[in-house]
């Protein structure tokens, strides 16, 4: 579980990263910060281009950002958008590789609190590394 002050301090991360969103097309502009279970804190922005499905959403840029990092094991994210909107079903994929247990915390632009979840609860019947089958 989050304490307080994590999540004030990733809510802070998340809206100050949105500043740097590129979201010239959408409009939309979204940040996130997903905090490792070694307490590092990965942020990431929408980044979006003039071919259109070549962008890429704010969670998948804070989760890969943290993988190249060398960093696989996660505690929480935070994603803040205008309206709190939640990830899309993309990012729930990524983010299930990584862990169902992970949080998932859902403000608006002003840092509200929009939704509290989990990974698992936001894509019930995952498919993950455990349905491969053994190497
Ligand atoms: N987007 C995100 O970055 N995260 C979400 O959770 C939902 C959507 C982005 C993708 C695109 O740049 C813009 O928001 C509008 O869909």
């Amino acid at each position: 579980m989050l304490t307080d002050e994590q999540k004030s301090r990733m809510i802070r991360s998340a809206l100050a990263s949105r500043q740097h969103a590129y979201a010239p097309y959408s409009n939309y502009a979204v940040g996130a910060a997903l905090l490792t279970k070694s307490g590092t804190i990965f942020t990431g922005v929408n980044v979006e281009n003039a071919a259109y499905p070549t962008g890429t959403c704010a969670e998948r840029v804070a989760v890969f950002k943290a993988v190249s990092e060398g960093e696989k094991e996660f505690e929480a994210i935070v994603v803040a958008s205008n309206n709190g909107g939640t990830p899309c079903g993309a990012c729930r994929q990524v983010l299930s590789e990584f862990g169902l247990e992970t949080q998932v915390i859902i403000v608006d632009s002003d840092g509200k609190l929009v939704l509290e979840s989990t990974v698992g609860e936001l894509l019930p019947g995952a498919f993950t590394p455990k349905d491969l089958p053994p190497k």
